[in-house]
């Protein structure tokens, strides 16, 4: 006969469940990639039931067909297109099918930007944002080709769906948050940082990994002291502990592990490194260009409900685009197919473009 009481079943049982609740693995099974010379721990772990979920996210909707050719130049036609007046009619069009459907396909379609009885009016934020999207679209895919174009000529680049993915605002953006106050609370002062939030991959490091990085001129991203003794030790540490929180909001943006730019021998050394590390550091410096251009300044653009509580603009980060894939929608070359609209623009169009008063 069994000695044991009923009670402490009970308890056997909380006890079996706290572990499984508790543990830090991951169910089997679990795949690994091989990314390096043996031995080295050079290698991406995968969870395929995470990469299932994520199939669905990163399908790139079908092209539209293509543009018929011979319309005149949209400018000729219409009243207030300082930005795409260069496309023909037919792309032009085609475009505005484009952004509805990536923008928002379940809300007024071409309402949504536009009042419909006078489409040359700017009355609705949401135009005069789009005007402003389309010049940051623009200014990624001729800029910043090192990031985006990394595979080669002509390279994935970005449309309006790579950060929208069919919503009005994307899943993935960053506002300021209040700072917190001097007492935490029962915890006593949590100086920014052991809160677990999504920012940092739910780590104790310090909560802001994007205003020091993705805004202004940018901190460096060092944790190897550069001279021999030390000269600020609170400052080496916090600077140590920012980076790693950035490093972890890019592991967790991208759904990598840190080997997938680092060997962990050495994480400062670039002659270990992997290439990926380098289109990298081309990203980090197009997210910060991108908020301080384009993001950022929409703020005087765009309704309360629509800030942070602090009052700044909804900002890019990793996420924004990657959305936990190594490549955005896996690299599928999405600009190729609206390479004339959102390639670039011609130096002669985006200087009538601020000549005009394009926000800037
Ligand atoms: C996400 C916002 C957005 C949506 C949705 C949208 N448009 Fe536009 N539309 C714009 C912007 C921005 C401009 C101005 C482009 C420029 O500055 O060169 C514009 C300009 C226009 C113009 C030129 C009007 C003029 O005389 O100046 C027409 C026509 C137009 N859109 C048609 C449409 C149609 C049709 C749809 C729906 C299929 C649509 N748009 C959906 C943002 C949008
Ligand atoms: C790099 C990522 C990125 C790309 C590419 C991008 N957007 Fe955005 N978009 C954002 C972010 C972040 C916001 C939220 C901040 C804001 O509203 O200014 C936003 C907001 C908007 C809004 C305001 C939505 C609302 O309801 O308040 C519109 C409209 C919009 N984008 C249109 C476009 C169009 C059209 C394109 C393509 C020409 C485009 N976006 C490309 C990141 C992007
Ligand atoms: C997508 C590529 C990528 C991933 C993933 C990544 N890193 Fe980094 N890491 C970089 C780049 C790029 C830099 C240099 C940034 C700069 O100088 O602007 C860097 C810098 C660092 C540094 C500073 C080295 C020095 O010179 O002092 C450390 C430490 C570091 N990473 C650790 C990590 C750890 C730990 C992880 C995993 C949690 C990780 N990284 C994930 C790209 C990556
Ligand atoms: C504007 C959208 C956008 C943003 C924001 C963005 N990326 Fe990317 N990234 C891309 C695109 C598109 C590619 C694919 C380029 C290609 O294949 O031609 C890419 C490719 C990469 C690659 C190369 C992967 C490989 O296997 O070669 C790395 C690494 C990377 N991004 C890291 C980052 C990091 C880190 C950040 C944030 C600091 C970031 N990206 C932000 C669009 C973006």
């Amino acid at each position: 006969m069994s000695a044991y009481r009923p009670s402490q079943l009970v308890r056997g049982a909380a006890l079996a469940v706290a572990v499984l609740v508790l543990s830090a693995c991951e169910r089997p099974p679990i795949e690994y990639v091989q990314s390096g010379y043996r031995g080295t721990a050079m290698g991406q772990v995968y969870n395929p039931r995470h990469l299932a979920t994520q199939a669905d996210v990163n399908v790139a909707p079908a092209a539209l067909p293509p543009a018929g050719e011979g319309t005149p130049a949209a400018k000729t036609i219409y009243q207030n297109v300082p930005v795409l007046g260069d496309l023909s009619a037919a792309e032009f069009t085609r475009l505005m099918v484009a952004i509805t459907g990536w923008v928002a396909p379940e809300s007024e379609g071409c309402g949504y930007c536009h009042n419909l009885a006078n489409l040359a009016s700017d009355e609705k934020y949401t135009k005069v944002v789009s005007r402003r999207m389309i010049q940051m679209t623009q200014y990624i895919n001729a800029t910043w080709k090192q990031h985006v174009a990394s595979s080669g000529n002509p390279g994935a680049g970005v449309t309006c769906h790579t950060c929208h993915r069919g919503k009005q605002v994307p899943a993935n953006v960053w506002v300021a948050e209040r700072p917190p106050g001097p007492q935490g609370g029962s915890l006593g002062n949590r100086v920014g940082q052991n809160n677990p939030v999504r920012a940092v991959a739910w780590s104790t490091l310090p909560q802001d990994a994007f205003t020091p990085y993705f805004l202004g001129t940018g901190e460096s991203i060092r944790v190897a002291a550069t001279t021999a003794l030390p000269t600020g030790y609170v400052d080496t540490l916090n600077r140590t502990e920012k980076t790693y929180g950035l490093m972890m909001h890019m592991s967790d943006g991208l759904g990598v592990n840190c080997t997938f730019c680092h060997n962990s021998r050495n994480f400062g050394d670039w002659e270990n490194s992997t290439p990926q590390r380098v289109t990298a550091w081309h990203g980090i410096r197009m997210v910060r260009e991108i908020n301080n251009g384009y993001l950022a300044p929409l703020a005087s653009a765009l309704p309360t409900h629509r800030k942070g509580p602090l009052g700044d603009a909804p900002k890019a980060n990793c996420a924004t685009c990657h959305q936990g894939a190594y490549k955005p929608l896996y690299g599928t070359p999405v600009l190729a197919d609206y390479a004339t609209a959102l390639g670039g623009a011609p130096p002669a169009t985006a200087a009538a473009a601020l000549r005009k008063g394009g926000r800037s």
